[in-house]
């Protein structure tokens, strides 16, 4: 097989394209593959970027970046619109954007100060280790995905009202306002949104007796043009808009939300549960890569050091050389993420809670230690790699968004809900779904998790504790000037579906919407296999790897959905949304 890419660097040919006059364009790309198989592709489609000169909103639904886009034209900074932005996805995303969930924001000023705030839900005052699991110690099926008991205590609010306390510089009010509009006045659904909620409407009336949240009024499924109102929900919006986070977690909103979680005693969020959520800055966590510097989220999300390793681990090897999804590439790569995975099973977990050794895990020498048994005729057997020694399928929904204003402040924010639609439980009066994020702690040591995620005691449930995430939020600056920003949702995958974006640009010379384009591959060690995109590999690379051994499985679902921005030498933005979804960049 020989694969040979050729791309001219976007240096030499994008400035200029954008004048005064009409600042907002699409990218084109210079990046040309080449394969001698006719069925291998490249890209998941041929979308091409768009580019803008003063601001760029990359999230997964086309209302949501227009009102993000409008905050930053209101003279909004990019926190701003991310608040603005995160309380509009929850109306018209309802999958994954949320009140009820909580995620991650990592924030690079336009003078590069970093800082990151976790919003992530904690376990509730009444959680243990073993409240998933029956007498004779197994597990109860889906008591950890499915209804009332599968919530952590929400952070999203918390998040949002701590982000705008420290960088916002519109009001709080005006802030709100898209989302209660959006709410009050309603939403056409798109037809993966009107899809979305009709998969669900089952659980949604077998967990919401009473209710007829997400279902249309006219007793039909939704399709694609219809209007979905939410008027209880708008309602919230407004109580959070006059009373920031007390309109949430004290009052009516906290009354509401604390009566329908423990219905018959289903579930256990308490109201000191929710008046103690505290969302937590963090520093965070910085390595360079071959001169750029990554600057990724700490624990309790595995997604920064995960990825800072997965990209230490590729640094010794000629990727760039070797081309992209060549058989060789694919191996390091594949050899890499079953290292980190197996890492990320035995040492991570909320730092407030157990000992993380973060430095080693990214430390060069201690990931060149991981090498030693790697052998390039024969794949790695999984069940001989664990975590290093050293001193010391149901719809899944996450939502990711970056947004970058005309002064170079950068946000990247991943939030959730865990599955699609969380818990499937809509608090009553409120009218916003329940995450289901107890499911990523490691509810019994070595089992999987909905992603297969394998975890143990550093990820054990206890009240007050955040499960660990895979979140990776990520953004990348070169000789001091921001490059990147990057993020998906995706569980598991989504640490290396950022790894893959961040080296299609870096080491193969893609635009940043080639690279969301690009087809993605998964590996994290157990199960021992990897997962690819239809035609994402060649034939040659496939029969190569597997005669070494490798277990290659083509998946039927997509990997990724990504929103990502990309500066261009001339500073000009260029966002890269997923033709995987709803996903939409707008910039001005
Ligand atoms: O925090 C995590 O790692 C998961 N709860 C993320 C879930 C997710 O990405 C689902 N999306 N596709």
């Amino acid at each position: 097989m020989s694969l040979r890419y050729a791309f001219l660097l976007f240096a030499a040919v994008i400035p200029g394209i954008l004048s005064a006059q009409n600042p907002v364009k699409e990218s084109t790309g210079f990046y040309q593959f080449e394969s001698d198989d006719p069925n291998q592709k490249p890209f998941f489609s041929d979308r091409q970027g768009l580019l803008a000169k003063n601001g760029m909103v990359a999230t997964a639904h086309p209302d949501a970046s227009k009102v993000g886009v409008e905050i930053l034209k209101a003279g909004g900074n990019a926190v701003d619109a991310a608040v603005s932005v995160q309380f509009a996805l929850a109306v018209v995303h309802p999958s994954a954007g949320n009140l009820g969930g909580g995620g991650f924001l990592l924030f690079r000023d336009k003078t590069g100060k970093t800082n990151s705030i976790d919003f992530r839900e904690k376990g509730p005052g009444k959680s243990h280790a073993d409240m998933y699991l029956d007498k004779d110690g197994n597990i109860i099926a889906k008591s950890s995905t499915l209804g009332r008991l599968a919530s952590g205590v929400p952070g999203s609010v918390a998040g949002m009202v701590e982000a705008h306390g420290k960088y916002g510089s519109l009001q709080w009010k005006q802030l709100l306002q898209p989302a209660i509009d959006l709410a009050e006045k309603g939403v056409i659904l798109t037809e993966r949104e009107a899809r979305g909620l009709n998969a669900v409407k089952k659980d949604l009336i077998t967990l919401n007796p009473g209710t007829k949240y997400f279902l249309n009024p006219s007793g039909k499924d939704w399709v694609a043009g219809d209007l979905l109102v939410q008027k209880d929900l708008g309602k919230v919006l407004r109580r959070i808009q006059r009373k920031g986070r007390d309109g949430f977690y004290t009052g009516k909103t906290a009354r509401r939300l604390v009566k329908d979680i423990n219905k018959n005693n289903e579930g256990i969020i308490s109201k000191k549960d929710l008046a103690d959520y505290q969302a937590q800055w963090r520093e965070t966590i910085t390595e360079d890569y071959k001169g750029y510097k990554v600057i990724t989220m700490a624990p309790p999300s595995s997604g920064g050091i995960a990825l800072l390793q997965l990209m230490r681990l590729t640094e010794p090897h000629p990727l760039r050389k070797w081309g992209w999804h060549s058989d060789s590439t694919i191996q390091v790569m594949i050899e890499a993420e079953r290292r980190v995975y197996a890492d990320r099973a035995k040492f991570l977990g909320d730092p407030d809670f157990v000992k993380v050794p973060a430095e080693t895990l990214m430390s060069k020498n201690y990931l060149q230690s991981r090498w030693a048994d790697f052998d390039w005729n024969k794949a790695t057997d999984s069940k001989n790699v664990k975590g290093g020694v050293f001193p010391g399928y149901e719809s899944l929904e996450t939502t990711h968004f970056s947004i970058v204003d005309k002064e170079g402040n950068a946000v990247s924010l991943t939030t959730t809900l865990n599955g699609g639609y969380g818990s499937r439980v809509v608090i009553k009066g409120g009218g916003f779904f329940m995450n289901n994020e107890m499911d990523d702690f490691s509810i019994k040591a070595g089992a999987p998790n909905m992603y297969g995620l394998i975890g143990n005691k550093a990820n054990a449930i206890a009240p007050g504790k955040r499960m660990l995430s895979s979140m990776t939020p990520t953004i990348i600056e070169k000789d001091g000037k921001l490059l990147m920003v990057v993020g998906t949702p995706g569980g598991s995958t989504i640490i290396t579906s950022v790894y893959q974006t961040i080296l299609n640009v870096l080491e193969h010379g893609m635009t940043i919407q080639q690279s969301v384009n690009a087809l993605k591959f998964h590996h994290q060690w157990l199960p021992d296999k990897t997962t690819f995109e239809a035609n994402a590999f060649s034939a040659g690379a496939i029969k190569k790897l597997q005669d070494k051994g490798y277990i290659l499985e083509q998946q039927r679902n997509t990997i990724g959905r990504m929103d990502c921005i990309l500066v261009l030498p001339d500073g000009s933005l260029e966002g890269g949304s997923d033709p995987r979804g709803d996903d939409t960049s707008i910039g001005y």
